[in-house]
């Protein structure tokens, strides 16, 4: 693959294949011991593990990082639950790490990987798929991306006092966005199958009892809230909606707890303006990897303009009823009561 020949691998003490030398048999047994629920119409099981709701693609992977991934003290992890804003923030953060060869204007001087050629997921190794084994990266941090809660990652990753950037969104746009991303996403299986998913009212009542994929919701974003108040400076905390408003800032926030900070000529340059305008929704989803790229997670092809559907805030409105939203409002309210954390 043309990325693999143009970037070094990111080393680690794992199998370089990214195959575990014990049978998955040894996964789908323990899995299968695991409490399950049917969850949502059209898609697997989910299963609970250690108090979180996972689908066994996640869980798998899960399982085997917890076996064999085995942190350095310098990896950042960029963690979310799923459609909060993993992919703007993984964009983001490639493009902090790799300003150094941003491709100008006319993208002349664009040099190997870069935003315009590869999805930001396929710039950034994610952990349940196993993918830090034999991804390439253009990054000189070694940057890697999770969806799991704070309590299943490694062992490893918290040992070694990794550093943490987390996203989360408004419950309601969150939940919209992940509606509409799997309803996709079964209908790129089988088109029949769509008829068969989950109706938005019927997956929005599983979403509020916490069965979601890596639900519940709230206890995802509890858990690194409180990690991100214990250790401040190793957990930096984001939300969807503060990017939005000032994404410069955060972007300067980013590069600092990155341990690479903006200097003051690169900002005369306007570099962050640059970083953040590359990494725009309207950027993204208008280039052409992105409005007609595919890119493979475990054997299953997704197409990458399913991750740019709308990027604005409050989208919920035009799906979902006042009683609805204020519904969850609630749920959230009572969860995170006496955490100090708000939406
Ligand atoms: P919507 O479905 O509300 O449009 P994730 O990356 O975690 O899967 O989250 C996907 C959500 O982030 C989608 O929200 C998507 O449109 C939005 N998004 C993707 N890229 C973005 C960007 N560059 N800026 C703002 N939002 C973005």
């Amino acid at each position: 693959m043309s990325l693999e020949m143009e970037f070094s691998t990111t080393s680690k003490p794992i199998p370089a294949s990214g195959i575990s030398p014990e049978s998955p048999q040894k996964y789908v047994e323990e899995i299968s011991q695991l409490p399950k629920e049917k969850g949502w119409r059209g898609l697997q099981e989910l299963f609970l593990y250690k108090n979180f709701w996972l689908y066994p693609v996640f869980l798998e992977g899960a399982l085997h990082a917890r076996d064999h991934f085995q942190a350095q003290p310098t990896d950042i992890f960029l963690c979310s639950s799923m459609k909060t804003g993993t992919t703007w923030l993984k964009a983001l953060s490639f493009a902090i790490a790799t300003r150094g060869h941003l491709p100008s204007d006319d993208g002349s001087d664009m040099t190997t990987v870069s935003l315009r050629t590869a999805v930001p997921h396929d710039c950034i190794p994610f952990l349940e798929f196993n993918e830090y084994s034999t991804a390439v990266t253009g990054s000189e941090i070694p940057l890697f991306a999770s969806h799991l809660p704070y309590t299943c990652l490694p062992k490893s990753i918290i040992d070694s006092d990794c550093k943490i950037a987390y996203i989360c969104r408004d419950p309601k746009d969150t939940f919209v966005s992940m509606w509409f991303f799997l309803r996709k996403f079964v209908a790129g299986k089988n088109s029949t199958d769509v008829e068969s998913f989950s109706s938005i009212d019927e997956a929005f009542e599983l979403f509020c009892k916490g069965l979601s994929s890596h639900g519940p919701y709230w206890k995802h974003i509890l858990g690194y809230w409180e990690a991100s108040k214990r250790r401040p400076e190793k957990i930096l905390f984001l939300k969807y909606e503060d990017l939005v408003e000032d994404t410069q800032l955060w972007v300067k926030k980013l590069a600092e707890f990155f341990g690479c900070p903006f200097s003051a000529e690169e900002e005369r340059e306007g570099v962050v303006e640059r970083v953040v305008k590359e990494c725009s929704f309207e950027s993204l989803r208008n280039l052409e990897v992105n409005r007609s790229g595919k890119h493979e997670k475990r054997g299953r092809a997704i197409e990458n303009s399913a991750y740019f559907r709308k990027g604005v805030v409050g989208d919920w409105r035009n799906h979902l009823t006042d009683e609805m939203g204020k519904k969850i409002d609630v749920i959230m309210e009572e969860k995170l009561m006496g955490s100090g954390f708000t939406f």
